[in-house]
């Protein structure tokens, strides 16, 4: 289904993006003030990308049409999904603090722990989410959710490439890739 395969796509982007957050993080006691301000631009991304544009497209989109086609039981996993994507906001939001006030150890507490919610999120949507919304979804809901997530994604500046320059410039060379 061409949405789940959006939404799996915006998954590896934002895990490359973790594996440079937890690299960043290692490395932040020592970090100089242009070091400090790549970071910031990290975490702006993941703010933009994962807490802004991808939470969007399933809070927006795919977790109402899955509340329109199924069962209660639907209600409650789309409740856990909306309070972790609440939870990883609030993450990010104490990185940013701790980066604003040069807490080098709070950010690499809080980066941490960010990336283990998220990566743990989204093993949930990958295996149980996802696999769910593609037995029950029809080929119109996926055309329709596509058009959607276009509309949510066009309102959004996003830098996909960004990534790529932020991985060049903390020094972390090529990040890995997961198979989902
Ligand atoms: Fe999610
Ligand atoms: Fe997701």
């Amino acid at each position: 289904m061409k949405c789940m395969e959006q939404l799996s796509r915006d998954h590896r982007t934002i895990i490359k993006a973790l594996d440079l957050l937890r690299y960043s993080a290692l490395r932040s006691e020592d970090a100089t003030e242009p070091v400090i301000r790549e970071y910031c631009r990290l975490i702006d991304f993941l703010k933009t990308f994962a807490g802004v544009c991808h939470f969007a497209k399933e809070e927006r989109a795919l977790f109402p049409k899955l509340m329109e086609t199924e069962i209660q039981t639907d209600e409650r996993m789309v409740a856990v999904m909306e309070s972790e994507h609440d939870q990883a906001r609030h993450l990010i939001e104490q990185m940013e603090l701790a980066v604003a006030s040069h807490h080098p150890r709070e950010f690499s507490f809080y980066a941490q722990k960010y990336s283990e919610h998220v990566e743990s999120h989204i093993a949930k949507e990958e295996n149980l989410v996802f696999a769910r919304a593609s037995r029950i979804l029809s080929p119109a809901d996926d055309e329709a959710l596509i058009v959607r997530f276009d509309e949510i994604e066009s309102k959004i500046a996003l830098r996909r490439d960004l990534l790529d320059e932020l991985s060049t410039t903390l020094g972390a060379g090529k990040t890995t890739t997961v198979s989902y």
